[in-house]
Parts: C-alpha cells; structure tokens; sequence
C-alpha cells in the first residue's frame, strides 16, 4: 500500500513537471487535460489502494428495512476508509507566492484579488481553530453513486483535503483576470469545510462506535446500532445539507487522549455553534406528539446542543423529520419551540436569543438535568456561560461548580453579577441554611426571585479569596418584626427596617421577624460597631455608592444576604486576636426596606453618606 502510495506520487510529480499549468501560457486546453489525467489517475490508484484496506459494506435495503419496516431503498452504500496521506498535494501550482485569487459572487461581481497564499494562510488558522480536532468525511463514490465513503480526518488531513480540492478547482477553471484565477465564492476553500453535527443520546444498552473501534479497523456492520446511528447521520448530512464534514462525539474524540479530551469538553460549545446544521436525532420519538418526552431533553449535554447551533432540525427514531413539510430550521418553527418549551420550560424569546437569558434562568434549565459523570454537570455550563476552565474528571461535583461560578464571577459584567447572587429563598422559604453567599449546585437556583438584580459600576472588583468572596455591602441592622411582636425589645436605631418578602415558615404561615429570638443580653460596647441590638444584619448587596458620590442608592426591593455574628465566647473560641470569621453568613434572601416613618413606597431610597451612621448602617467591603 505504501508502495503504491510512493508510486502514485511519483507518476504525479512526473506529470506535473511535464504539464506546466501557470504561467504565461493561458492555456486553456493543456489544463484540462492535465486534470483529467490526474483524476483519472487519482481515482485509479486510489481505488487500488482503498481495495487493500478494510471496506465495509453496508446493504441499505436491509437498512431502511430497518428504519421503516418496509422495503424502500434498493441501493446499497459501500463503506470503506479512505487513505488520506498528509503531505501529498496533487495540483498544487509551481510557486504559490505569485499566484492570485479571485473569488467571483453569485451576483456576478468579483471580489478583491488576493493570493493563493493568503487564501490558504486564513484557511490554515479556520482549520485549525474554528474545526473540530478531527471529522468524518464522506463522499459518494466516483465510481458508483450508490456508494458512501467515509473516512475519519485529523485537522492536519481536512486541511490537505481542502487544499487539494481548491488547487483542483483552480486548475480547472479557465477564466483569468490580469493573470489571476477567477473561481466562484461557492469554492472558497473555508465555505468547503462547512460541516454538519449530530446531537443524540448514548445507546443505552448497546455500545457506540468510538474511535478505537474505527481505527482498530473493528469489523463493524449494520446489525451494530451505533454504527447505524453513525452511517444515517453521513447519509442524512450528505443528502440533505450538500455537507462533506460531520463530527459526532462517540467517534471524533480519541477519549484515550487526556489533553484532547480537555480540548474537546472545551470547545464543544463552539464547534456546535459553528456547524452548518445540527442534526438531532431523537431515539425515543416517533412523531412530534411524543417529542416532549424524549430522553433528550433530560441529558445534561444535550441543553447546550440545544441552544448553540444557529440551525437544528430534529429527526425521529426512523431518521424522518420531525415536522412536514420540512423547515429549514425547526429552531424557529411555532410548532417545535412550543414543544421544547414543554419539554424544557425554556421560552421561545431565550430560544431565538440566549443572551437575554439571565444567571439564574440558565441554571434553572441545568438544574432539571442528569449527566452520567458528576463533574459534567458544571463542564457542560461551560459554553452556556462562555467561560473557560480545566477538565478535571475526579473533583468531583461540588469542586467543579465552584470552580465555574468563579469563572462566571470573573466574567460577568458589572451590571449584571449580582444575578450569581439570585438563587435566595425570594418565594419565602424559612432562612435558616448557613450556606453562605456562594451557590452550591444548579439546584439551588430553582427557587430565584423573579426580580432582574442589578447593580450599577462598581467601584471595586469583587474578589474571590481564601475568605471568601471580597465585596462591597451596605450593611443595615437586622429586621424588626413588623406589627404583631414585642416592639420594645428590638428597636431599629434610624428610620429603616428590612424585612423578608413574603415570608412564610413550614406550616405557611406568615413569618416576618428574622430577629434572633433566643437573643437576650444587651449589646457589648464593642460589638456595636454596626450598631443594632441584634446579631442578625443585612448585607444589601445590590446598591450604589459610587466613590465621591454622596448619596446611596438603595432599592426598596433588594438582594441581601443575612449575616449572624458569633456571640462573644464564640468569637473566643475562633481566635480572640483576629476578628476575621466571626460572621456565618446565609443564603442572599429578597428583602424589602422600608422607611418606619413614611408608608411603604416603591423604587429607590436615596440616602446621604453622611447620615448612614444615623440610620445604624455602614457601606464597607466584606469577605462573605
Ligand atoms: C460493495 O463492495 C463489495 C466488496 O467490495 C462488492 O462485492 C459489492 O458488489 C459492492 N456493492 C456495490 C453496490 O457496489
Ligand atoms: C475555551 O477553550 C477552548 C480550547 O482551548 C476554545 O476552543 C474555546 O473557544 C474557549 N472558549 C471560550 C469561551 O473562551
Ligand atoms: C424552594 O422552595 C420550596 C418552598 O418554598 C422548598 O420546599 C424547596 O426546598 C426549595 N428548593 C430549593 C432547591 O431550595
Ligand atoms: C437592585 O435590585 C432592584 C430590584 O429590586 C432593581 O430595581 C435595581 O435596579 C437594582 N440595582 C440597584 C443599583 O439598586
Ligand atoms: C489567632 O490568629 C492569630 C493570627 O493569625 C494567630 O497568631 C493565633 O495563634 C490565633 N489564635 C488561635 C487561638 O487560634
Ligand atoms: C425616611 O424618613 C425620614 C424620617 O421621617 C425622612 O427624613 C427621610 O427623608 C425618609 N427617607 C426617604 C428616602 O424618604
């Protein structure tokens, strides 16, 4: 094989130094020629060398038998793996440097003429950041229509395909402009790439193809449903969507390779974005009545391969469309958003436009979602968020989360960090879970307030530390029962008072006083340094003071996180030399801050610098 390989490469070096096809000589007769020989040499060897490699041959009767229990298609597909050898350009003209470009629109027009050099350089960098690592590439056969080739390609091998398939497009045009070739943009060697990509769920009782499978050469038929799933989405791609590429996460990734893995669980998001179509299969569903309930729409993968591809369409377990007639995007049909709206309870205005989804939207689609590996529950937020982090496979569930909200942290914009913040118990359960400021799962975020938390520039960054997230509060002191409680006992120092919204306890009644009951001494001198006589205080995290600035907005429906002060001999017993870790802080609850002597009224406080201390609060930066 290697031999006829060489041979093949040296017939064609030989035919290229004695068909000269640039240069001076426009010669229009001698080029065709030249290609023709070529490919007919091509075809010719390659299919030699494909007879020596393992071909698979797949009876497409017997597959459509399968799909559909009747007996529609009579031809046949023969799979085989193409030899792909890198390094071997078939036409590539003598001296790229000097050879130029001009790609000529559909209108007619022609663009700007560029190099071949520069042609291929743009080609190199989209291959090699924008493709997926490695792809499926498939054909039909030269040689009989019937047939269906596929190979799988490394980047390095799409690129040298693309590259020979242009450089055989150039030479097979004829028209020049002051030397240069004119080709149709439809040749452009990046539109050449575009690739389709399936979105499905792992057999769950049979095995997939990986990519050991393919390249172990393991015998592979159409008995083997992974192998099915695998010909149906090349057929489906070619057929339908004039594509060449597909990627599909069961054969595309070498899971041998750790840093390929990364790569891979990394870029994801946007190989799904980047893709021509994506074509989802869906195995429990045989019409668009029984979609709702597909295993889909339950996996935690499939949310992100939900909302990233521009263009999705849906197939059923036969591989028919969904809906009839066939939309060009069932993304944007009536009918198919209001079933994953069902299915998911994520609205068409998200659908069409992700970036208006807030934090806690996002979460709350993640939240009703399973993932076979723990960590994958964070990993696959990754592109949802647009954020970057390591895979770490063994850190488990927990240290993953915290590890992406801290990426979300870095990331977010000023104005809208304060949704991190959002996942409180804003519908009114008890607060009594010390969990602090930080989220701890997707889950938690189910119960989020409805309220868009906002938050004006800050004039500090926040910081996540050893101590915890570094951020500025205004703090205010602690609630007093409204009405019904023991006033005297717990008297607000100025005019303002927080309470919880709607607070109901466990029984649902309404449950207003967030005041530590069991608290009964007078407050110590010193730790009335944030005045009140509870140890109970509210951080009310969404307000501005900006710095020189002398009012402080505050809003009357505010994010607030509830702070507990260790008593004295508590304090003792941490370290009685350093004041750090006295507070536990618990989950941001939706507070409502009223002003004693006015009635209650909507929007904003504006309060001066100067008469915070009147008012018993203080604007200060925390660890919490
Ligand atoms: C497919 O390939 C096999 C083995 O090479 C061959 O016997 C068969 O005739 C081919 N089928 C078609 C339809 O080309
Ligand atoms: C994250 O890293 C991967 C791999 O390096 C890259 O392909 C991807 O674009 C990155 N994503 C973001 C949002 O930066
Ligand atoms: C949400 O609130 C309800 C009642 O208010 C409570 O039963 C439930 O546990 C909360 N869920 C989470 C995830 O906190
Ligand atoms: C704080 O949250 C409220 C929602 O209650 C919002 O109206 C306000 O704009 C937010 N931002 C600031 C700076 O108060
Ligand atoms: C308290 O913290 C200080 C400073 O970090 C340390 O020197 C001291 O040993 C600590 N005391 C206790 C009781 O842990
Ligand atoms: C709250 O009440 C005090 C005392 O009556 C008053 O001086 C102050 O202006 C009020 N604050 C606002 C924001 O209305």
């Amino acid at each position: 094989m290697a031999l006829l390989a060489a041979l093949r490469n040296m017939i064609i070096t030989l035919v290229q130094t004695a068909v000269p096809n640039s240069k001076g000589l426009d010669t229009v007769p001698m080029g065709r020629e030249a290609e023709d020989l070529l490919a007919s040499l091509q075809n010719y060897i390659s299919s030699v060398i494909r007879d020596e490699t393992k071909t698979r041959v797949v009876d497409l009767t017997e597959m459509s038998e399968r799909l559909s229990g009747s007996n529609e298609g009579t031809g046949c597909v023969n799979i085989t793996h193409e030899n792909v050898n890198v390094g071997m350009k078939l036409e590539t003209p003598t001296d790229e440097a000097e050879e130029m470009v001009i790609f000529r629109f559909r209108s007619g027009k022609d663009g700007e003429m560029t190099s071949l050099k520069d042609v291929l350089t743009s080609l190199r960098e989209h291959v090699f950041n924008r493709l997926p690592i490695r792809l499926l590439s498939f054909r039909k056969s030269d040689l009989d229509n019937s047939k269906l080739e596929i190979s799988l390609l490394e980047r390095g091998e799409v690129y040298a395909h693309l590259e020979r398939n242009f450089h055989k497009h150039l030479v097979t045009r004829h028209e020049r402009i002051l030397g240069a070739y004119v080709v149709p943009y439809e040749y452009h060697p990046i539109l050449a790439s575009k690739y389709a990509i399936l979105s499905h769920t792992w057999l769950q009782f049979s095995p997939e193809v990986t990519y050991n499978n393919w390249m172990n050469g393991d015998d592979l038929d159409l008995s083997h449903e992974g192998y099915r799933k695998l010909v149906n989405f090349c057929r489906i791609a070619e057929a339908e969507y004039d594509v060449t590429f597909g990627w599909m996460d069961t054969v595309c990734i070498d899971k041998s390779s750790s840093s390929e893995l990364d790569e891979s669980i990394r870029s994801m998001y946007k190989w799904y974005e980047h893709a021509e179509i994506c074509i989802t299969y869906l195995a429990d569903t045989s019409s668009i009545n029984d979609m709702a309930n597909d295993r889909w729409f339950t996996r935690g993968w499939t949310l992100q391969e939900l909302l990233a591809p521009l263009r999705l369409n849906f197939y059923t377990c036969n591989w028919k469309r969904v809906t009839m007639p066939k939309p060009y995007n069932d993304r944007k049909t009536k009918k198919i958003q209001e079933t994953i709206f069902s299915a998911t309870g994520i609205t068409r205005k998200h659908i069409e436009n992700l970036r208006s989804a807030s934090i806690p939207t996002k979460m709350q689609w993640a939240a009703k979602r399973q993932v076979t590996r723990s960590e994958d529950a964070s990993y696959s937020l990754m592109g949802l968020f647009g954020v970057n982090m390591s895979i770490a496979y063994g850190e488990g569930p927990k240290r993953a989360f915290a590890r992406l909200v801290n990426e979300i942290i870095n990331t977010t914009p000023d104005e809208k960090i304060l949704d991190i913040f959002n996942f409180g118990e804003g519908s009114g359960a008890i607060i009594s879970k010390f969990n602090g400021l930080l989220p701890l799962n997707p889950k938690v975020y189910l119960n989020s307030s409805n309220l868009d938390f906002s938050r004006g520039r800050l004039t500090k960054p926040l910081i996540m530390t050893h101590l915890g997230l570094r951020i500025p509060v205004l703090l205010l002191p602690a609630a007093l029962p409204v009405g019904s409680l023991n006033n005297e006992k717990y008297t607000s120092i100025g005019d303002y008072f927080a309470h919880p919204v709607e607070c109901t306890d466990r029984d649902g009644r309404k449950y207003l006083n967030i005041l530590d009951i069991s608290w009964q001494d007078k407050p110590l001198l010193e730790d009335v340094l944030f005045y009140g006589p509870s140890r109970h205080r509210v951080a009310v995290l969404n307000c501005t003071a900006a710095e020189g600035i002398a009012d402080i907005r505050i809003p009357v429906a505010c994010l607030a996180a509830i702070l507990t002060y260790l008593s004295r001999e508590e304090q003792q017993q941490i370290n009685s030399t350093t004041k750090m870790r006295k507070l536990s802080t618990k989950t941001p609850v939706v507070f409502e801050l009223q002003n004693r002597t006015m009635q209650p009224h909507q929007g904003f406080y504006t309060i001066p610098r100067s008469d915070l201390a009147r008012h018993g609060m203080q604007f200060l930066t925390m660890y919490l």
